[in-house]
Parts: structure tokens; sequence; C-alpha cells
């Protein structure tokens, strides 16, 4: 094989070199140099799989010239091709016949799972588990190397503040801090400590930068802001993820202050791979060079080639403008051939790192992708991860329910769905895959379970691409599920938002529980006063009235495949809950965007008069604040004690147990910095521990905040420290704090 040859004479020149980047620089670099230039633009180039590659030359003509493009060596990687057979079939036509027969990667969404769907990121992240998130992550990695998948787009490590975005559900929620922990965490569990396991895949940090920042939370819209955000608040997780050896990059479909961030060489050449270091190679986002057409900032498809490629956009995905354009524009001088062996060097050392080169079916295993599907220890793993990401947002003494209780009933057309709990971002996992709440609570309610649909939240096709129709006006169901409360002890009403509500494409304007599912709810308040709201959901709620007038909420998000144990499990208190808001939970929709990290202003409160920074008709805080999770027992913290050495401070507190149950608390430690020479927010967290804690007993919880926690980017985005007055906060949210002092230099 041609990729042999190429080895040996590589390996060769490597043996007379030095270490392992060295030889990978020397094997590279010898391939680029026997490359022409449509086979330099060809490994720039992704396209969308096609489905039949293992049949006869597609008829397609789309597909055909895809087909023979791969087989001109024309495509460096492809997306969305789903099993070993197909993928290994679309491999071997560009490894044996190509000229020079280099390997394809294959990326894919693999959010959060594969084929056993795992809770979605923004559940995951509630459960402040670094160590958890980051096995979540090497599963998911496992399963989709096993079905020939070497590369994933995540960890998406967009901070988001507005709920009404739809991809919150995608990312570690409002803040930088725990986003930057999280984004190291991901990165760390999808590559392992070697690419070239066949066990890990390579990673991509997305989308660069401040996607997450769409003008009302308006998905695609357009990104304004100052630099004091963009270097405080956006590009830390990024960086953490170059920092963790992050392979790729994704940028995004926003601009940012006018320019689109596709075709901006400030971000991915001065930062990304100049100050940062990045050696990886970027990816656009689904056809966002070509995107900036429409932006209105490029001419023509052919100008968007130029400016994407000139400014450090490696790859294009699916927008083909580089295989349509970038030849000529380096025949006319308009990109610099250096740029292209730049980009294809990039390419082709992420492809050496996972060992394509050696064994380009190196993730093509059909026993593994049979065994992996059923793996019950990803099952287990998903169960572990599920259970910690779960948040009791109240509770009122109704939860645990007991294991006697006969008489519950359950209620709610999302308690009987297998598909609305995988979430939005699952594209491995087969509909109906998930343990239903109904049936996951079955073990503990057996035949006397009884269940009302209630109101139909939903209908109709249930899909990745497709607008989900909600109901809005047939209250059916709702009387059967009003007589059911009333004759029950305990009623379980399992609302939300149906999977398909939030991701990508799925803005909402009304954050309330969709469709006619208050309406239902108040019915059976008036007639139960025993309720516990189990919610499913992909973003913050308003929860204003549910908050006011249901004794138990228990915060579920979309939990995966094994959702229906792990929420009867939290229920009966087989698990005690842990999980603490990574987002804060508004009030009122006309609150966001709405976080904890606020800067204060010049005009704080509460005054007489009407001139301070408030509305008229709700408070500025959130109903659940950052942070935020309760218990079935209870953390009293005391003693909050500060020492100092040099620049070094370590604050300590004694968190006691102080109720009936052993349980995990997240300690978490905030500071302000009361001035500084750019402003600072009114609280930063700053570190976090999740410790487990026996009923009765009291641990001492340590941290140290030195230089490394308590600066901030200037305008110039260089990180400065200053001397001056720190106010520390701890406690187990954002709010419910331990308070303390000191004053460094
Ligand atoms: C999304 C990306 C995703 C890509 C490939 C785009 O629409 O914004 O996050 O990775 O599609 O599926």
């Amino acid at each position: 094989m041609k990729i042999k040859y190429l080895l040996a004479t590589v390996l060769l020149i490597g043996s007379l070199i030095g270490n392992s980047q060295d030889k990978r620089s020397a094997f590279v670099d010898n391939l680029i140099s026997q490359m022409t230039l449509e086979e330099k633009v060809g490994q720039m180039n992704l396209y969308n799989g096609f489905f039949d590659a293992t049949g006869p030359v597609p008829d397609n003509q789309d597909t055909k010239n895809k087909y023979n493009q791969i087989k001109n060596g024309e495509v460096g990687a492809m997306l969305n091709v789903k099993t070993v057979k197909e993928i290994k079939a679309l491999q071997q036509l560009a490894v044996e016949n190509s000229r020079l027969g280099i390997p394809m990667l294959f990326g894919f969404d693999v959010i959060h799972g594969h084929k056993i769907s795992g809770p979605i990121p923004l559940a995951e992240s509630a459960s402040w588990d670094l160590e958890a998130i980051e096995k979540a992550a090497a599963y998911a990695a496992m399963e989709a190397a096993a079905v020939g998948i070497n590369w994933t787009f995540a960890p998406m490590v967009d901070i988001g503040r507005d709920a009404r975005w739809g991809r919150n559900m995608e990312g570690a929620g409002e803040d930088t801090y725990l986003g930057t922990k999280i984004a190291a965490a991901r990165v760390k569990g999808f590559q392992g400590d070697d690419l070239s396991d066949p066990n890990t895949i390579a990673a991509c940090a997305k989308h660069f930068a401040a996607y997450g920042f769409a003008e009302a939370g308006r998905e695609y819209n357009t990104t304004d802001m100052g630099l004091s955000t963009l270097y405080n608040v956006i590009l830390p997780p990024f960086q953490a993820a170059v920092d963790a050896g992050v392979a790729t990059f994704m940028n995004g479909f926003n601009e940012i202050n006018g320019i689109p961030v596709t075709g901006d060489p400030w971000l991915q050449r001065d930062i990304l791979k100049g100050q940062w270091g990045f050696d990886g190679f970027v990816v656009s986002d689904w056809g966002s060079i070509g995107e900036m057409v429409a932006h209105s900032y490029a001419k023509d498809n052919k100008t968007a080639a130029k400016i994407g490629a000139n400014a450090g956009s490696d790859m294009d995905m699916e927008a083909y403008v580089y295989i349509n354009h970038l030849k000529e524009l380096v025949e006319e001088g308009e990109v610099k051939e250096s740029v292209l062996d730049d980009a294809v060097s990039r390419i082709l050392k992420v492809k050496y790192d996972l060992g394509l080169f050696d064994d380009p079916y190196l993730y093509c295993d059909e026993e593994k992708e049979k065994s992996m599907a059923v793996s019950q220890e990803v099952k287990d793993g998903a169960l572990d991860m599920a259970k910690k990401s779960i948040v009791l947002l109240k509770n009122d003494g109704v939860l645990p329910l007991s294991k006697t209780s006969k008489n519950v009933a359950v209620i709610g057309q999302i308690a009987a769905s297998k598909t609305s709990v995988l979430g939005s971002w699952r594209l491995g996992a087969d509909d109906n895959s998930a343990v239903s709440v109904l049936e996951g609570l079955k073990p503990y309610l057996g035949d006397n379970m009884k269940y009302e649909r209630g109101v139909e939240v939903w209908s109709g096709t249930e899909a990745f691409a497709q607008e989900l129709k909600i109901n809005e006006d047939n209250t059916d169901g709702i009387d059967e599920a009003v007589k059911l409360a009333k004759s029950s002890d305990v009623v379980i009403v399992v609302a939300g938002e149906h999977g398909y509500q939030s991701g990508e494409g799925r803005s909402r304007a009304d954050i309330r529980l969709p469709g006619l599912q208050r309406k239902m709810l108040k019915k059976i308040c008036a007639v139960n006063s025993n309720v516990v709201l189990v919610l499913t959901n992909g973003r913050p709620l308003d929860l204003s009235w549910e908050d006011a007038n249901i004794p138990a909420i228990l915060e579920t998000w979309q939990l995966g495949a094994m959702s229906g144990h792990a929420i009867a499990e939290v229920l009966f208190g087989e698990h005690n809950p842990s999980g603490k808001l990574p987002m804060t939970f508004p009030r009122e929709v006309g609150q966001v965007p709405l976080y904890y990290n606020q800067k204060s202003t010049g005009r704080g409160g509460a005054k007489d008069m009407v001139f301070w920074s408030h509305y008229s008709d709700v408070p500025n805080t959130g109903l659940y604040p950052f942070g935020h999770g309760l218990s079935y027992t209870k953390y009293d913290y005391s003693g909050l004690s500060i020492t100092q050495q040099g620049n070094t401070f370590t604050v300590s507190v004694n968190v006691t147990n102080s109720g009936k149950r052993d349980g995990h608390e997240v300690v978490q430690l905030y500071i302000r910095d009361k001035y500084a020479s750019v402003t600072r927010p009114i609280k930063e967290l700053k570190g976090f521990e999740k410790v487990f804690i026996k009923a009765g007993e009291t641990q001492t919880v340590q941290f140290t905040l030195d230089d490394t926690t308590l600066g901030f980017y200037n305008n110039q985005g260089t990180y400065i420290v200053e001397d001056g007055d720190f106010e520390v906060m701890v406690g187990g949210d954002s709010v419910n704090t331990q308070n303390g002092a000191f004053t460094r230099g």
C-alpha cells in the first residue's frame, strides 16, 4: 500500500531525527512535498456522508461527485457516517484508490454518549463532578470509536447566559471557571492520553468564539461584545481546551463586532494559533465559510473561500467553497500555497496522531461495534452520570417518597416517552431507546402504578431537523389527569420540554413550560397538595408559578438512555441528589440574559426613589441562583478562616452534614475583587470541591487563592494580578455564603 511505502521512507528519516514530534513532522512534511495542489485542497475538504457507500457507484449526482472525489484524494474527512461497514467502505475508497492513499477522518457529533445516550452536557455540568464528566466523555469516545468514528465535534465550550438560546443544553452553563474545568475534563475524556488508542477519538472545541452570546438568545444571531467580556468570559474555556491538548477547533456561525468568526484572522491566527500555540486544525462550522456571503462580508463564494483560508479556517465543512475555488485562488496569488501547506500539515498531524497512517481501519472493528452497542459498563456509566446530574430545586418534605407508598399517580406525556429524554444531540442513539420515567418507576410502584398522559404536549414527527408541533389549544386529557390526581396520595407530574425543544436551531422566546402543561398543573394542584414536579428540559425555565405552588421540584434535564432508573432512584431516596445549577433560573424571561457574576452598576439598590438599577415588576435576582441544589440532608457552613502567605491565601470552611443521610455537597468558593483597573463582577467562582460527608459529620474544606485565580484579563488580553481588597464567599450556592475578606499587597 502506498501509505506503507511512504511510512517506510519517513520512518527511515524519522529514525535519523529524534523524538516522536520530529518524526511526525518529518512524515507530514514529506507527504506534503509529494502532494499536488488538488490533493492539498482535498485534505481541507469535509463532506457530509452518504449511507450507501457499500453499494455500487451511487446514482445521485451529488453523491456520485463525492464518491469520485474521495477516489481522487479530494476529500480529507467525512461526517455523519454511522457504521463500521460504511466507514470502512469509504475509507477503502480513499486509501486504495487515491494516488497517495491518505486516510480520511470520520467526524460525528458525539455530544452526550453515542449509541447509549448519556445526560445532555448541561445536565452533566450540574454534577460539578469533573471525574464523572471525564469518564462520560471517555465512554462516549469508546462507543464512537467502536463504530469507526475517530473525531467528535465536542466539547462545545461556549458560555451561555441567555436561557432562550437552545444550545445551552450542549454546554457547561453560564460560568467561565466551571466551564474551563469542564472543557478540560471533556477533552481529556475523549482523547485520553494517547490518540492512537482505538478507544479514544480526537475532540473539537467549539464554537470559536462567542457563539453562545447570540443576541436575544436567537440562534445564529449576531454577537457583539466588548473585549473585557471576550477575554474574561468567552475565551478561557477555549484556552483550557488547548492546554488540555485538544486536537481540533471549530469556529462558528456568528460574527463578533462585525467580523464573521470563520473569517477572523485575529481570533484564529493571532490568538488561537499564535498566542496559545494551538497546533491542531480549525474546521469551519457547517457551511459557515459560504455563509460569509449571507453575512454581507464576502462578495461571493470564491471571496469567502479566500477570506476563510487566509483567516485560518483550515477545513471547509460542507460549504464546497474550498474544493471549488481554492486551487484557482492559489494560482491567482490570492491565497499563498504556504497557507494550504500549514492547514494540510495541521490536518495530517491529527491523522498521524490518531494512528490512521499505521492503520486506516484502526477504528473499524465490527465485533467491537456489536459489543459496545449493548455494553453494560457504558450503561452503568450513563446511569451514574444521570443520577449525579439531577438537581433538587425545591422540597417541602414530600421527597423522598417512601418505598411503601402505594397510591402514587404518574402524569405526563414525557413520563412515557422513551425518546424525548434522550435529548437533542443524540444522533447515534435510536429512537425509543431510553428507559422512560414510567419504566423506571415500575419496580417501585409495581402493578399499583396509575398513569395518565394528561394533556398532549407534542404531536407528530419527533426529529432532529424538524420543528416540533406543540399543542397550544387541545385540553383533552386534563380532566382524566385531575381525576386521577384527586384519588391519589401523591402525584408525580413529569413535565417540561421535549428533547427536541432545545439544541441547535431551538431558541424559545417563552421559557415557561411549553403548551398547556402549566394549565394542567394548576388544576392538579387544586385537588392534591402532594405534587412532585419532575422536570425535563434543556435550558433554565421560568418556574415562578411552579415554585410558588408545588411542594417538590426535581430538575432532571434530559438524562439519556438511563433516565427512568436515575429519576426513580432519586425520587425514592436511593440516591441522595447533589447536583447544583450551572445556570441561573430566572423569574421572568424579561430578565435574561441573567447570570450570577454580573457587574455592579453605579446605581445599586434598593433606594427610596426609582433611580437605581432595577425592574419595577420583578426583583433583579433569579428564582434559583447559580450553584443552587438541595439534598435530602442538610449542610451547615461555619468557621470561615483565611490565612495568608505572601500572595497566596488559604480559605477554609467547616461543612457539617446536620441531617440524617450521607451525601455529597458541592462547596463553592467565590471572590469579589473590590476595585481594579477593569471593573470586576460582584462575585466570581474561583474554586469548588465536591465532598462526601456522612450524616452528623463535619469536614473542613480548603481552597487556595493565588495569582492564578486572583487576576483577570485587561483589554489588551494580558492576564494581570493587581493588589487590593478582596471579598471571599463560600457556600452551597452563589447566594447563601459565609463571607470573609483579605488584602493582597
Ligand atoms: C453545528 C455544529 C456541529 C455541525 C456538524 C452544525 O450545525 O453548529 O456544532 O458540530 O453542525 O453536525
